[in-house]
């Protein structure tokens, strides 16, 4: 294919065989409309919006909500009443598993938590769904590994970011080899000043709950760069430190709503007005004294805010990598460069200017030509990755054999990249991801 002008083109070069998803096996499907039984564990915002309410509305037929469980009792009630559904709620997955009987799985807690959840789902042989990171350190994700191979069974890591449309089209460009053999990747993530330090206010400014953004954050962009590549992570270097988040800051306070600083604060947030927010953290905040508006300059945040890695990849591509916290605008820029050309992208999605588009996307050859790659539509919910991603599971849409769901594998791959990086920085040298697990 020389000169590409219709995504159709792409899709065609990169072949499409329609897969099931395997969370609904056909013996299951035909026998619909039987529902599937289904138990989340973490009530927060995750699990009672994406996992939750927009389930129950968007597939009716596919499931049934029999159980929710938040080491928050206040919180699984607010939810219950968010998601519209009169299930019981538990404060104990082991009482939700022997009393509900959930056949289903969705974990959306914590992060550092989330290796307890699919090990308890695993080892009682029902089928386990897991927000992203699957998990935050090698010998969590090493258990996880090991309950799945146990119990003959497969987790679903829920990556969303590989089902916006825009995302798709990349994939298919590289897989049409458009830009022959990829030498190097040069990949920076922004996250402003609202999204980005939104991170510090909450659990995630703390390593053990989150792994850091190398983690929480960065594991969706390492799952892409593994899936755009279609190659494993090999080893990584990495840097990282706290520049302006926590004990950088030159006020501060405990929460946003308690803070003598509300006029002086460029940080300053004002949760009351979004009235989910008051509903499913402030009405509850007694049983956990969680603050979603905690203060981005607390003391113990040990997280970085600006982080750089060097990635080499089974392949033979290297990336250069960095993601940083305290941006002005929020987005990423991308370009893979091939010994046949170079594919540039750059995603806009939010600054203080009128960006030409949600993406920009360009295939330059060498001694040829640039051609501007169509892209589809950004929708809403993570560019049209979240609707796509339950639409694949909840309805079994039709999709190409590499838009399959992401499995453990994959969850592992991404996260250990991050983990990795962590450590390479923590120990100062280079870390090989074979040392951090046994597949
Ligand atoms: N794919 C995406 O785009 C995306 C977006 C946001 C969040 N997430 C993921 O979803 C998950 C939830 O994030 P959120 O934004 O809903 O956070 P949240 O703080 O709103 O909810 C987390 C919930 O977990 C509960 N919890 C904490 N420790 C627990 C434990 N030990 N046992 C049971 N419950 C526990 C908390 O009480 C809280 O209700 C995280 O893993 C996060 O990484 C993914």
């Amino acid at each position: 294919m020389s000169d590409p002008t219709s995504r159709r083109e792409f899709v065609k070069a990169a072949g499409a065989a329609a897969i099931a998803a395997s969370l609904f096996p056909d013996d299951l499907w035909a026998q619909r409309p039987t529902r599937r039984r289904y138990a989340i564990v973490g009530t927060g915002d995750r699990g009672s919006g994406m996992w939750g309410r927009d389930l129950v509305q968007r597939y009716p037929d596919a499931l049934e909500v029999v159980g929710l469980c938040d080491i928050n009792p206040k919180r699984t009630i607010a939810a219950r009443n968010y998601i519209g559904v009169s299930c019981p709620t538990f404060t104990s997955i082991d009482e939700m598993l022997d009393t509900a009987k959930p056949d289903l799985l969705m974990v959306t807690t914590v992060d550092g938590f989330h290796h307890e959840y699919i090990i308890k789902g695993l080892d009682r042989g029902l089928d386990v769904m897991t927000e992203k990171p699957m998990t935050t350190d090698e010998a969590k994700c090493q258990a996880v590994l090991d309950a799945e191979k146990r119990n003959n069974r497969k987790i679903a890591v829920t990556f969303n970011y590989r089902y916006a449309p825009a995302h798709q089209t990349i994939k298919e460009v590289l897989l049409a080899n458009e830009i022959g053999k990829i030498v190097s990747v040069d990949f920076s993530w922004y996250l402003d000043v609202v999204h980005g330090a939104d991170y510090f206010r909450r659990w995630h400014r703390l390593r053990r709950n989150s792994g850091s953004l190398l983690v929480h954050k960065a594991t969706h962009h390492f799952d892409l760069m593994n899936w755009w590549l279609g190659a494993d992570p090999v080893e990584v270097q990495g840097g990282g430190t706290l520049q302006v988040y926590g004990r950088n800051g030159t006020i501060s306070g405990e929460n946003c709503r308690n803070c003598a600083h509300t006029h002086d604060c460029r940080f300053y947030y004002d949760m009351t007005r979004d009235k989910r927010r008051m509903d499913l953290y402030a009405a509850c905040e007694d049983a956990d004294h969680y603050y979603r508006d905690g203060c981005v300059f607390r003391e113990d945040i040990d997280i970085f805010d600006n982080m750089q890695a060097i990635v080499r990849y089974s392949n033979g591509a290297t990336m250069s990598y960095s993601l940083n916290a305290f941006m002005p605008y929020e987005g990423y820029r991308v370009a893979f460069n091939g010994e046949k050309g170079r594919l540039d992208v750059r995603s806009y999605e939010r600054q203080p200017w009128n960006a030409p588009a949600t993406h920009e996307i360009y295939l330059t050859k060498s001694f040829g030509k640039r051609t501007a790659v169509p892209v589809p539509k950004l929708l809403a919910g993570h560019g049209g990755g979240d609707d796509r991603l339950r639409d694949l599971i909840f309805k079994k849409t039709d999709m190409p054999d590499y838009m399959r769901l992401p499995d453990s594998r994959a969850g592992a791959m991404s996260c250990l990249t991050g983990i990795a990086i962590r450590n390479s920085i923590d120990q100062k040298k280079p870390i090989r991801i074979a040392d951090l697990v046994t597949l």
